[in-house]
């Protein structure tokens, strides 16, 4: 595992997804700060469906995300809100990853204008069955927090994505130290 690796799992389906602009938003601040980044977007590069088949025998694809998310010491999940959850792109993608060994979790979400906590919450269970820590501060983000041209324009969402990147960092370190 990689001291300063964060990887990013995003499941959204939307090619103009804001899910994708929050998280690259939040990629640039960590490249800035010096980490290195991997992204999965799941709007252009799907993972297969996992079915008992390919879970037994993984395409490149596969392997090469699993050994990424093993190899990161942080992690953040990106979800637009489906039905009141998180989408099934996401949860197809986690549902091939290895128990986590307690790294820290940050969990993003976006929906139409409710400011809906749902994805976020119900991602818990999800993240801990598979040993992960999830930050408190989550960022879930709405429709007019971002601009025609796709900026972000809430400088109330700025200063919670600051407080998160700098609760994700701190995890990283204190429990990266702990198991050195
Ligand atoms: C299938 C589907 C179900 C949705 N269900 C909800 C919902 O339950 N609550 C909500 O606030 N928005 C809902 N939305 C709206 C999306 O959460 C919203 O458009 C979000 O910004 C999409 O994220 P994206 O821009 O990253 O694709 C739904 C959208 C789709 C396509």
């Amino acid at each position: 595992m990689k001291k300063n690796k964060i990887s990013f799992i995003v499941g959204a389906a939307s090619l103009t997804s804001k899910s994708v602009v929050l998280s690259k938003h939040i990629q640039k601040i960590l490249q800035d700060r010096g980490y290195e980044v991997e992204f999965f977007n799941q709007a252009t590069e799907p993972l297969p469906l996992l079915t008992d088949e390919i879970y037994k025998n993984p395409v490149p694809q596969i392997t090469d995300f699993i050994e990424t998310i093993d190899d990161s010491s942080g992690i953040i999940i990106a979800t637009p809100v489906y039905h009141n959850s998180f989408t099934g792109l996401v949860k197809n993608a986690i549902d091939y990853l290895n128990k986590q060994n307690y790294k820290p979790v940050g969990i993003l979400s976006t929906d139409s204008g409710n400011k809906s906590m749902q994805a976020a919450d119900q991602l818990l269970p999800v993240v801990r069955s598979l040993h992960m820590t999830p930050i408190p501060t989550r960022v879930c983000a709405v429709k007019n927090d971002f601009d025609d041209s796709l900026q972000i324009v809430n400088p109330k969402l700025k200063e919670r994505i600051s407080l998160f990147c700098d609760e994700l960092t701190w995890y990283m370190d204190k429990l990266y130290e702990d198991k050195q």
